[in-house]
This record gives C-alpha cells, structure tokens and sequence, in this order.
C-alpha cells in the first residue's frame, strides 16, 4: 500500500503527522505545586475568555453548535480537563475523534505548555478546521482549578500517569487528595466521569483508597463501564474508572 503523503491526514482518524519534537521542549522533571503559584490567574470562571483559545467558528465545529441548540448546553467552554497533561497528547489524539466536544489540558511547567500550544497551532494549521476544539493552560491544579471552571461544568476529567511523589514527605504534593477531590467534586457536573490511568501500584492504592472514601464519588462497577451506566448513577455522585495497566498495553493508548 502507498504511504501517505506527509502531513496529510490518515484517512482514518484524520491524524496529521506532527514533527516538532518535545526533545526542544526538555524540562525539568517536576514543579513544586505547593509553591509554583506565579500565573496569571482568572479571578472567577466567568472573566475565561474561552473563545480565544478555541476556534469555534470553523467547519468542524458544527458539532458542537448543533449541541448548542440541541441540548442547550453552554458549548463556549470545555467540558472535558485533562489533569496534568503534560505534553498533551491525550487530548491532541481526542480532539479529531470527538470534534464536538470543548477540552483543555491543565498543566504546571511552562516548556511542556509552551510545546502544547506549538503542537495545536502547528496542527491546526496543517489541517484547516480541525483542531479547535482543543487547547492548554499553564496552571497550577492544586490551587487555581476552580478560579477556571463552574460549578457542575465538567463532563470529563482525566487523571493520566500522575507523578507518583513516592516519597511520603512528598505525598502532599500528590495531585489526588481528599481536599483536591472535594474541589474536583465542585467543578465537575453530577453524572461526570472521573478516568484515572497510573502504572504505579502505591500510587493507584493511594487514589483508590481516596475515591473510595469520598462521598462525592462512586466507583464504576466492570458491567457499568461498558454499559450504558450513567442512567444508573445517582445524581449526587460522581463516578471514576482506576484503571490498572501494564507496560505492553500501554502502546495501544
Ligand atoms: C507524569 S506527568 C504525566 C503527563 C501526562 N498526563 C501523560 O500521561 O503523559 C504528570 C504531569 O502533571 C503535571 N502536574 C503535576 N502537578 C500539577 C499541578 N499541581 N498542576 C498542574 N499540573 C501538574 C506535571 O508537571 C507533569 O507534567
């Protein structure tokens, strides 16, 4: 079979092959999130300029209009967070499969933002309309989450390969705790989903124990992951998924 010519979308998931390497955008492996607080910060939801960030105009946002009308949802701000997205490709792969949905991935160090958003531009131009339906912002999660979102206005939140901090004067750093889940309980909307993906034993304990504990989440059962669950679940609840993975599986990701 023919190769496809470079830089257009494969034929099936519309993916355009992205050359900049995150190898110009090496940074230091952690940021202290108990001190790294020097961002500029939205002093309530409502003062995001989403429509800055998002390109709503374009073809692949119908979508995302008819939704608007549809189910008369606010379509001008993300419902889906991706936790710590570090260089962002979560949402990069998401952003064409589901062209209808807002997301935004949130993260602490500025060279892996600084590579996200050169890899959406970079993106958005090599295949014109796609790609508006994604962006990043430079943040620090444990402090400023709600200064971003409403109430209620999050479908989706993704927890993927959080740093594990495996040293327990570093547990606090973790971004799963019992007073961050009360604050994501907060920002998400009643019937939303929690995904957790972590290939850290201790670490996939830890945030279990906590979900688990928290009265604001319930744990989706296997038969409710696949089904159609969300009928089921109690509209006072959240619920989230741990998933436990291992190295071979993680090439399918
Ligand atoms: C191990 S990386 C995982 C990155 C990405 N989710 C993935 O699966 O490749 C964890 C990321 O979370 C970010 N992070 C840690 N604490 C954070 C915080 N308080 N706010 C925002 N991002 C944070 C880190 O900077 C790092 O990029």
């Amino acid at each position: 079979m023919a190769s496809a010519k470079k830089d257009e979308p494969h034929p099936l998931t519309s993916r355009v092959k992205f050359r900049l390497s995150n190898r110009d955008f090496r940074a230091r492996a952690h940021s202290n999130p108990l001190n790294d607080g020097n961002f500029d910060v939205p002093s309530r939801p409502s003062e995001v300029e989403w429509r800055k960030w998002f390109d709503l105009e374009s073809a692949t946002s119908e979508g995302l209009r008819a939704r608007a009308l549809k189910e008369e949802v606010d379509v001008t701000r993300p419902e889906w967070v991706d936790i710590g997205c570090g260089y962002g490709g979560l949402l990069a792969e998401m952003s064409t499969a589901f062209p209808d949905k807002l997301m935004v991935g949130l993260e602490i160090r500025d060279r892996p933002l600084q590579f996200c958003e050169e890899r959406i531009k970079k993106l958005r131009k090599e295949a014109p309309g796609s790609y508006g339906n994604v962006w990043y912002i430079r943040t620090n999660v444990m402090k400023f989450l709600v200064n971003f979102f409403e109430k209620g206005s999050v479908e989706k939140m993704f927890f993927c390969y959080p740093d594990p901090h495996y040293k327990k004067k570093k547990h606090r750093q973790r971004i799963v705790s019992m007073q961050l889940l009360a604050e994501y309980a907060y920002v998400l909307s009643p019937s939303a989903l929690v995904y957790v993906v972590t290939d850290v034993e201790e670490l996939f304990q830890w945030i279990s124990e906590r979900l688990t504990k928290h009265p604001l989440f319930t744990q989706l059962t296997d038969e409710e992951i696949v089904s159609k669950f969300q009928d089921k679940l109690s509209s006072q609840q959240h619920s989230f998924a741990v998933a436990k993975i291992t190295i071979q599986s993680l090439s399918i990701l």
